[in-house]
């Protein structure tokens, strides 16, 4: 099947912790998987960060919060390095793709998500 998997579901953390989202599939063939957030503050939905075979690559704006680690033909983790409030808080999105298309995977995103709370 086409199935992605995330976990956990929902978590509550406090401002300046760190936090590992979990993602994998069994997807033949499938070589990246991906995140996108939309956050508390930006609704829009943004890429954040992939992983294609065993490289990580974090967007420009999301350097330095976000490391990605694992292996996107199997899992790849999403490290949130220091929780901030506002740009943190929101929905994290995993998707997993083929030969690193990044804008292919858009059209199938709908779950699974992560919803994420940055509260004291
Ligand atoms: C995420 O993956 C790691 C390594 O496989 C595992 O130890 C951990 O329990 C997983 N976390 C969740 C929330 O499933
Ligand atoms: C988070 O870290 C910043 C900068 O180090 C600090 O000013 C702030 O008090 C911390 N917040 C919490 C809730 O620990």
């Amino acid at each position: 099947s086409k199935s992605v998997y995330q976990s956990p579901s929902t978590l509550l953390v406090k401002p300046n912790a760190s936090v590992t989202l979990n993602c994998s599939h069994k997807i033949p063939s499938y070589d990246t998987i991906l995140w996108y957030q939309r956050s508390v503050e930006d609704t829009a939905l943004n890429l954040i960060a992939y992983a294609y075979y065993k490289t990580p690559t974090v967007e420009p704006s999301y350097k330095g919060y976000f490391d990605v680690k694992g292996d996107g033909e199997n899992e790849a983790f999403l490290h949130i390095l220091k929780l901030r409030q506002a740009e943190d808080s929101g929905e994290y999105f995993c998707a997993a793709s083929e030969g690193h298309s990044v804008v292919d995977s858009l059209s199938t995103l709908q779950k699974p998500c992560v919803t994420l709370s940055v509260s004291l």
